[in-house]
């Protein structure tokens, strides 16, 4: 358990922009930084950040929250963890309870790995610090690899000796579980016999993801004729996932974001170096083929990627094509390649970091030049040969979504292929056709929706029937949970809320202090349906008697994912009421505050139309099935009460609105 006076200093503590930045690009637009959301697949930004609310949104797929809970939604951690880990952040002590092995058993799979694999870590750590045969043997080597004291800490570097048993044996002392020895891959189960160590007799390289969290190992033979590979790494897991992962991104994110480049390697020693000389905007694929994923957790920090290869003309034409996949992802690319027989780790090493900067700066190219160099190189004058690169290349081009960046590759690229550009564009725009007719919505892959008759999501949940609301509305807030049931007079409701939440601290009129005095006023008689407006409704009503005012931080803030949700998600609506205003009612509202009263009343009274509305319905069935004359009439009586009821909202509704 925190303690609430720790929880409340970390509330205090944490700045909505840093907490989110250290994991996705923002940028700032009007009030609000945007960025692309980490939490579904997105080219164009929705997510949305309001420092002054402190909270974020994203409008593509719905998911909001406070800074803790984006920890949690995006670290997949607990509330506690979630507070812990933005305790460390703003360096708030918490006072914490060692965990006890028996406890480990109770926490899920993912947490017990994480934790075992930081135990791990730092016993590896200790032992090549600490051990005789680590010092002796792995901290020599990493000394005549040139690695300084403080790189073998930032990356948390290690040994594991050659003894079988000493992980293993180490780790069942402390308490940790067989079955999560094994799934962590640090131990092997033989067939007959008891669990040994995977890693024996290598430097170890931990693979940390995003948030530092250590999810692997990567582990180097030091003995040079072994038959055994160089590198022994973690298998996959549920927390290590390679085709997710790149090596040195919680180290490098900062640098990334800030030079506004990252640099692609392929090894381990590639990024320790680097970042050892001052170069620090580096990761690496770890030796495999980059995916999507991986693109993706880049993009987060930049739009830059450049490439370093190694100088091997072979692997470096087998990667071509895997590149257009960076193009697609909006990206610009440049590549750099090394002398023959160097990686970036050892170029640097040999030249040094000034030296590295300046052949880095000099040499680097456009991805779309290099590609066409090296496949025109292939091709000499084989008229043929040359017809698939001219295609091969317009294949690439054709995946930048950026219309005039791709105009611009054409034009350079009709020098490099000695074309005209007319052929050139004409052929490209073919590719582009073929692509859009290829998908089933015919809306083309990188032709952006600009067009009114695009992705048709914009106001289309806006129409007002003469029952109501449209319940196609519905969808609208709740992108992401479309299996919620549906209450029929959510939207109504959400709007008085949205009132309270927003302006209910708002002076009003004289007889009421404030906004929220007069909303609990006048709907005092209403029940509300939905049970967590229902909630939320007393819950406010009980702030506003308590304190005399509305707190939504109490809601963003609240232990509760239910309340958390709703309050961000109506705090984060500031455009929806002028929208439907402008749609339902042919008027532009400049800001909503202006026309405070207004709004307010709008509110209250579609919520009571609402009501009304299904009283009348109900009482309809009811005439409908009552056999007795009587009754018929004095529901007749009721329904005329109602329909007066109904008309005179109807007129209040149409009179407040500004024509
Ligand atoms: N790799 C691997 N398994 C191997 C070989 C390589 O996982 N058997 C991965 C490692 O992540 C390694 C990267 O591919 O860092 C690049 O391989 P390589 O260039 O051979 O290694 P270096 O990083 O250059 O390592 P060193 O300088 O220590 O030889
Ligand atoms: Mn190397």
């Amino acid at each position: 358990m925190i303690q609430q006076e720790t929880i409340s200093s970390i509330y205090d503590a944490v700045r909505i922009e840093e907490v989110v930045g250290d994991f996705v690009q923002l940028k700032r637009r009007g009030i609000s930084l945007i960025g692309l959301c980490p939490f579904h697949n997105e080219n164009t930004p929705s997510f949305h950040v309001s420092v002054t609310k402190g909270i974020y949104k994203c409008f593509g797929c719905g998911k909001g929250g406070d800074s803790v809970s984006f920890i949690m939604e995006h670290e997949k951690s607990s509330y506690p963890e979630a507070l812990k880990y933005l305790a460390q952040k703003y360096q708030i002590a918490v006072e914490e309870t060692i965990p006890n092995p028996a406890d480990l058993i109770q926490n899920d799979n993912r947490e017990s790995l994480l934790i075992l694999n930081k135990w791990a870590k730092e016993l590896f750590a200790h032992t090549l610090q600490q051990n005789e045969e680590g010092r002796n043997i792995g901290l020599s080597y990493f000394n005549e690899r040139g690695f300084r004291q403080d790189t073998l800490v930032k990356f948390e570097l290690g040994y594991a000796p050659e003894n079988r048993h000493y992980l293993t044996k180490a780790a069942l002392k402390e308490g940790f579980k067989d079955e999560f020895l094994q799934h962590s891959g640090l131990s092997i189960k033989p067939d007959t016999g008891d669990l040994y160590d995977r890693f024996r007799g290598r430097v170890m390289f931990p693979i940390q993801n995003l948030a530092g969290k250590i999810i692997g190992f990567g582990g180097r033979i030091l003995k040079k004729d072994e038959k055994t590979a160089k590198y022994l790494n973690s298998p996959e897991s549920e927390v290590y996932h390679k085709s997710d992962t790149l090596y040195g991104i919680f180290q490098a994110k900062k640098a990334i974001r800030e030079q506004d480049v990252c640099f692609l390697a392929e090894g381990y020693t590639d990024v320790i170096s680097l970042s050892q000389s001052g170069i620090e905007n580096v990761v690496a694929s770890s030796g495999t083929s980059l995916t999507v994923n991986q693109v993706k957790l880049i993009s987060r920090f930049t739009q830059n990627i450049t490439i370093l290869y190694d100088g091997d003309p072979a692997g470096i034409k087998a990667s071509l094509r895997g590149i257009d996949m960076i193009l697609e992802e909006g990206m610009n690319v440049r590549v750099v390649l090394f002398p023959e027989g160097h990686d970036p780790d050892s170029y640097i090493r040999s030249v040094g970091s000034k030296a590295f900067s300046a052949y880095t700066k000099e040499q680097q190219k456009d991805f779309i030049f290099f590609k066409t160099q090296v496949l025109l190189g292939d091709a000499g004058n084989d008229p043929i040969k040359r017809a698939s690169v001219i295609h091969d290349i317009l294949e690439s081009i054709s995946k930048v979504p950026d219309s005039i960046a791709a105009s611009i590759y054409t034009r350079q690229c009709s020098n490099l292929l000695e074309m005209e550009e007319s052929i050139l564009l004409a052929e490209l725009n073919k590719i582009k056709l073929r692509k859009a007719k290829a998908r089933p919505d015919g809306s083309g892959g990188n032709f952006r929706s600009d067009s009114p008759y695009g992705s048709g999501q914009q106001n289309s949940a806006l129409i007002q029937t003469d029952e109501g609301y449209d319940s196609s509305m519905h969808l609208q807030f709740y992108p992401d949970t479309p299996t919620e049931p549906i209450f029929p007079d959510d939207i109504q409701e959400r709007e008085v809320l949205r009132m309270l939440f927003n302006f209910g601290n708002s002076a009003y009129d004289t007889a009421h202090k404030t906004a929220s005095a007069y909303i609990f006023m006048q709907t005092e008689d209403i029940e509300f349906r939905h049970p967590v407006h229902k909630q939320l409704y007393a819950s406010l009503k009980f702030q506003l008697d308590q304190t005399g005012k509305i707190n939504p931080d109490f809601f963003t803030h609240h232990e509760d994912a239910g309340f958390r949700k709703i309050a961000v998600d109506l705090l984060s609506n500031p455009y929806l009421l002028s929208d439907n205003w402008a749609v339902m009612h042919g008027i532009f509202v400049k800001t909503e505050d202006t026309l405070l009263n207004v709004a307010i009343e709008n509110a209250i009274n579609h919520l009571k139309m609402r009501k009304v509305m299904t009283m009348i319905a109900d009482n309809q069935q009811k005439m409908k099935n009552e056999p007795k004359t009587e009754v018929i009439m004095e529901l007749q009586s009721i329904h005329n009460i109602l329909n007066n009821i109904k008309t005179s909202l109807s007129k209040a509704l149409g009179v407040v609105v500004l024509k």
